[in-house]
């Protein structure tokens, strides 16, 4: 099983990096992480090239993330809300996923043919309101072929109560794990 986990924290020992690490530790299979703030990956331009051409102009850290895609079962996006949103750097990352979109509605081409599970994770500290950032991240994980995803998870209480210590949240992250590995396990 191969999961790709984007996070879109700039804190190297943050909230959201700590919720990655309880699922990496209960994660059957091999992972990759993507930190939107520290890899080299830009933002879509929207140069218009992917709408003749396989792939993305812009050669960078992406093409990794493409080469991983293909064949990944599972993509895990996490994120602390800025705004109620996810944080910009995640949506420069996510902007490169705009090729997919591309194949389908100006190449004729269906990308990424293997359906993959998905989950959102999410981290606030206290006073927003963490849906639109779940409902936007969600369109962008449909956009890469998730057609299974997890419903929202996340610790929305930072300020007082760090997410490792939130045990509804450490309960789910459990569940989050469960849920990527089920069907695999009853197909092996
Ligand atoms: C620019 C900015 C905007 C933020 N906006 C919100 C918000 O709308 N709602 C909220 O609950 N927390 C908000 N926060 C707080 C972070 O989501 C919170 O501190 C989170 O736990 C940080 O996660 P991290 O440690 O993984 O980076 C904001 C923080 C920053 C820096």
């Amino acid at each position: 099983m191969k999961t790709l986990i984007i996070n879109g924290s700039p804190r190297k020992c943050g909230e959201t990096i700590s919720l990655i690490n309880k699922l990496t530790e209960q994660l059957n299979g091999e992972y990759k992480i993507i930190n939107a703030y520290y890899s080299n990956i830009s933002a879509c331009v929207d140069c218009r090239y992917c709408w003749s051409n396989d792939g993305c102009a812009i050669n960078d850290e992406m093409a990794g993330v493409y080469d991983y895609i293909e064949d990944c079962d599972n993509v895990v996006i996490a994120s602390p809300i800025y705004f109620s949103q996810p944080t910009g750097k995640l949506l420069d990352v996510c902007s490169r996923f705009q090729t997919y979109f591309a194949a389908k509605h100006f190449r004729n081409k269906v990308p990424l043919t293997k359906a993959k599970k998905g989950a959102v994770i999410l981290v606030g500290g206290g006073d927003g309101n963490p849906q639109k950032a779940y409902d936007t991240l969600s369109v962008i994980l449909s956009h890469i072929n998730v057609t299974n995803i997890y419903s929202l998870v996340g610790s929305f209480n930072t300020n007082e109560l760090p997410a490792t210590e939130d045990n509804e949240v450490i309960k789910e992250i459990k569940n989050i794990a469960n849920f990527l590995t089920e069907e695999l396990q009853r197909i092996i």
